[in-house]
C-alpha cells in the first residue's frame, strides 16, 4: 500500500465559479496558486494550502487587462494603482493615442498638450525606452503593465517643428529610437492622429515607422484622424498602414462622435469584419457616451456637453459645466474652453446604441483611456470594468459575463501579447479576480468621478494579493512586462 502523497499550495481559492477568460461557462472548482502561477484547477479539497480563500458565491476570474491606458507615470505616482486596481485591473497597457512617457527628454516648461496628460515636464526624464522600463523594474507597482511607443512623443524627440510631415533623415531617426524600444521589449508603437504634435505625419511617415515595430513583432494602436464624419477615411488609413506594414492593428476607443454620426457604428463594424478577412484587427471600446481629453476649442460645437476636468489657467472650475462657466465669465462656449486651455475636457458625443453594439461586436476589447492625472476626471478611470460586468452584463444582458470576462482579459492577452496571461489554466501567471457577480457595479459617476467600485473582493498579481475587501496590502509584485517574453 502507498501512501498519495500529500501536494502543497501557498493559496486555494475555493469553492468558486471559475471564470476562464477564454470566453468558456463557468465552471464550479478550486484554484490552487504556488508561487507566481497557478498550479491546478478542479476539485483541490484534499489538497493542502498555506491559506484558504472562500470564493463560494464569487466568480474567479483572470485578472483585467486595461489594454487602453495613459498610466505611464501612474505606475510611480501611486504605484497601488488604485484607480485601476480596485476595478479588478492586473495589467495595464501604457502609451496609448500617440503619447508615451519614454523616451523622451523635455527641456520645455510645460509639456505640449496632450503629453500634459501624463504629467510635468521633469517626468519625462527617460532618454531610451529601456530606462523607463528599469526604472519600473526598481521600483515596481502593483499592477503589470505593457508599453506602447507613441508617436507624439517621437516626434517632440526628434523633430524641430512638429506641424509637418518628418524629413527622410527625422524618420530615420525616430525609426532608429523604435528599433531600440522594440529591442528593449515595446509591444507596439501608437498614434493619435487628431492632436497638434502627430497630426501633420503622413500615412507614408506612420507606414515607416509601423514597418519597423512589424520587424520587432510588434502591433499598431492608433488614436484616428478622424472619428465622425470621416470615420471612413480614417478606416481607410488605418487599414492601409496594418496592410503596407504588415502588421496587427488596434483601433483604440472606437466610436462615431458627433450627433449627425449616430447609428454609423452598423457601417463601421461592418468594415471591421470585411478587413478581418485580410489583416489582423481588433479594437477597444469603454462604456460611456462621453469622451474625455484635453480642452480643443473645435470639440465644443459636437458634444451636447461639456464638462472641465482641469485647468491650469482656472483649476477652480475643475467638475463644472462649460456653459455654466461660460454664462459666469459672458462669453460663449468657445471663448469660455479658450480661456481655460492647457486643461482637460469630457464631451458627450456619443450615442447610446452605437456604445452598446460596439461593446456587444464579438471582437471589442474592454479599455477604460481613463485620465489619472485630472483633478475631476471621467468616471471611466475608476469604473469601467465593473461597469461592463455589472450594469451591461448582468443588468443589460448585452452579453454573458463569460463573455464580458473575456473582452477584458483572454481576447486582450492574446491581441496584445501578454504571454501566459489573461486565462486560468495551470502553468498561467496567478493574475486573478474574485468578484460578486450580484453586487459588481461601477460607483464612480460625473459628479463623483472618484469612487471606488463595489463587489471586487480579491485581487492577486502574480501570485500576490494586492487588494482584499476594500483595502490595498502594500505588496507590489507587478512587472514591466516585456513582449512576448513571461
Ligand atoms: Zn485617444
Ligand atoms: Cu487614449
Amino acid at each position: 500500500m502507498s501512501e498519495t502523497p500529500q501536494i502543497a499550495c501557498d493559496i486555494l481559492f475555493a469553492g468558486g465559479d471559475v471564470i476562464d477568460g477564454t470566453g468558456a461557462a463557468r465552471v464550479q472548482a478550486d484554484v490552487a496558486v504556488t508561487g507566481d502561477r497557478i498550479t491546478a484547477i478542479g476539485d483541490l479539497s484534499e489538497l493542502r494550502a498555506g491559506r484558504k480563500v472562500d470564493a463560494r458565491g464569487r466568480v474567479v476570474a483572470p485578472g483585467f487587462i486595461d489594454v487602453h491606458t495613459h498610466d505611464d507615470n501612474l505606475l510611480f505616482r501611486d504605484a497601488n494603482m488604485t484607480p485601476k486596481t480596485s476595478q479588478g485591473v492586473t495589467t495595464v497597457v501604457v502609451g496609448n493615442c500617440g503619447i508615451s512617457l519614454a523616451p523622451l527628454i523635455l527641456h520645455s516648461d510645460a509639456p505640449p498638450p496632450p503629453l500634459d496628460l501624463l504629467g510635468g515636464s521633469t517626468d519625462y526624464r527617460f532618454e531610451r525606452f529601456g530606462d523607463y522600463l528599469d526604472a519600473l523594474d526598481e521600483t515596481p507597482a502593483a499592477a503589470n503593465a505593457a508599453f506602447l511607443i507613441g508617436h507624439s512623443t517621437l516626434r517632440l524627440g526628434a523633430m524641430s517643428d512638429v506641424e509637418r510631415g518628418a524629413t527622410a533623415g527625422e524618420i530615420d531617426a525616430m525609426a532608429k529610437v523604435v528599433e531600440e524600444a522594440m529591442k528593449s521589449g515595446a509591444t507596439g508603437f501608437s498614434t493619435g492622429l487628431i492632436y497638434a504634435p502627430n497630426k501633420a505625419a503622413p500615412t507614408d511617415e506612420i507606414v515607416a515607422l509601423a514597418q519597423v515595430t512589424s520587424d520587432g513583432g510588434g502591433i499598431y494602436v492608433t488614436h484616428m484622424r478622424n472619428e465622425g464624419v470621416d470615420i471612413d477615411k480614417s478606416l481607410d488609413e488605418t487599414f492601409e498602414i496594418g496592410q503596407r506594414a504588415n502588421l496587427p492593428i488596434v483601433v483604440s476607443h472606437h466610436k462615431c462622435a458627433g450627433k449627425e454620426n449616430h447609428g454609423r457604428s452598423a457601417e463601421t463594424l461592418a468594415r471591421f469584419d470585411n478587413a478581418r478577412g485580410v489583416q489582423k484587427v481588433g479594437l477597444d471600446v469603454y462604456p460611456y457616451t462621453a469622451g474625455s481629453t484635453v480642452i480643443m476649442v473645435e470639440m465644443v460645437d459636437a458634444a451636447a456637453r461639456v464638462i472641465i476636468t482641469w485647468s491650469d489657467s482656472r483649476p477652480e472650475f475643475a467638475g463644472r459645466d462649460l456653459s455654466d462657466i461660460a454664462a459666469k465669465l459672458g462669453c460663449t462656449e468657445r471663448d469660455a474652453a479658450a480661456q481655460l486651455i492647457p486643461g482637460g475636457a469630457i464631451y458627450f458625443l456619443m450615442d447610446e446604441a452605437d456604445v452598446q453594439r460596439i461593446l456587444a461586436y464579438p471582437h471589442s476589447m474592454i479599455g477604460s483611456d481613463g485620465l489619472p492625472h485630472d483633478k475631476h476626471p471621467h468616471p471611466r478611470l475608476w469604473g469601467t470594468f465593473p461597469r461592463v460586468l455589472g450594469h451591461y452584463a448582468r443588468d443589460l444582458r448585452l452579453f454573458t459575463l463569460e463573455d464580458a470576462v473575456h473582452r477584458m482579459t483572454g481576447l486582450s492577452a492574446e491581441q496584445f501579447g501578454l504571454k501566459d496571461r489573461g486565462v486560468l489554466c495551470e502553468g498561467a501567471f496567478a493574475d486573478i479576480a474574485m468578484f460578486n457577480p450580484e453586487t459588481v457595479i461601477d460607483s464612480s459617476t460625473f459628479e463623483n468621478p472618484t469612487t471606488p467600485a463595489a463587489g471586487i473582493d480579491v485581487v492577486m498579481v502574480n501570485g500576490q494579493v494586492i487588494r482584499e475587501d476594500g483595502r490595498v496590502t502594500g505588496a507590489r509584485p507587478g512587472r514591466a512586462l516585456r513582449r512576448n517574453r513571461a
